[in-house]
């Protein structure tokens, strides 16, 4: 089977359909993207080959409409997550804090797990602010520094790390920190599911922390299955073969 030997990453990377796939079955394919594809479709319960045939079947209809996959570049990919993601994090951070607070304080007393709801999206949203500087001040100048090396020339930056494996160590650390807050907040609510006596701000703050898991998810997908493993391979190409103009980011 074509599978059988990726990893989940290496296939949400490949075939961008396979994301909503991977969702609907619950198989983590961003934080726990490094494991083997068919050790974690098992571990659900699920049959590998047939989960793979539906990849296959989505990514047929995918590319009869588009024509290729992947066409970013390097700094196309972190301009999208900045633009759209980051920028979308920010935008939250302003609402939904305040929201999971209010729920809280007038619906705490029935719904006791509100409490812990308005503290876990507090923290999120903070650990998430403080990374994305990191990734902001620290890491993407590093890889842009790369590209453009490669591109043209321009000396690299003096660094405080050898490698770039190091900051994106530590990205991916934080990211494993965050799905497992998003998971937490899951479980709390009872998969963002309203009880039946919640009322309608309860109902919004559910809807709104479902919406926030799946764009956070998109949004760590596409920096640890996607844009780090290129970073860290065109680093490498650098580092054996100094400026080879015939290779393409
Ligand atoms: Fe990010
Ligand atoms: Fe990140």
């Amino acid at each position: 089977m074509r599978f059988a030997s990726m990893t989940v990453g290496e296939i949400a990377a490949a075939y961008p359909d396979a994301t909503d796939i991977f969702t609907r079955y619950g198989i983590d394919y961003c934080c726990g993207g490094r494991r083997n594809f068919t050790e974690a479709t098992r571990s659900r319960g699920l049959d590998p080959d047939q989960i793979g045939r539906e990849i296959i079947g989505r990514e047929k209809d995918a590319a009869r409409l588009t024509g290729k996959r992947n066409p970013f570049s390097i700094p196309q990919i972190i301009d999208q997550i900045l633009q759209y993601h980051h920028a979308y994090v920010r935008d939250k951070r302003q609402t939904l804090p305040p929201l999971a607070k209010k729920v809280a304080s007038t619906h705490g007393g029935k719904h006791p797990e509100l409490s812990a709801v308005s503290q876990l999206t507090e923290n999120l949203f903070d650990e998430l602010e403080n990374h994305m500087r990191k990734e902001e001040k620290i890491l993407f100048p590093a890889i842009l520094a790369l590209v453009s090396h490669r591109e043209n020339g321009t000396p690299l930056p003096q660094v405080r790390f050898q490698s770039i494996a190091q900051p994106i160590a530590m990205m991916e650390r934080d990211h494993s920190q965050t799905g497992r807050e998003l998971y937490g907040l899951q479980r709390i609510t009872n998969d963002f599911t309203v009880p039946e006596d919640g009322c309608v701000s309860y109902k919004e703050l559910c809807e709104k922390l479902r919406d926030v898991q799946a764009h956070i998810f998109e949004h760590l997908h596409l920096e640890n299955n996607i844009l780090f493993p290129r970073a860290l391979e065109l680093e490498r190409t650098l580092r054996e073969n100094p400026r080879d103009n015939g290779f393409s980011f």
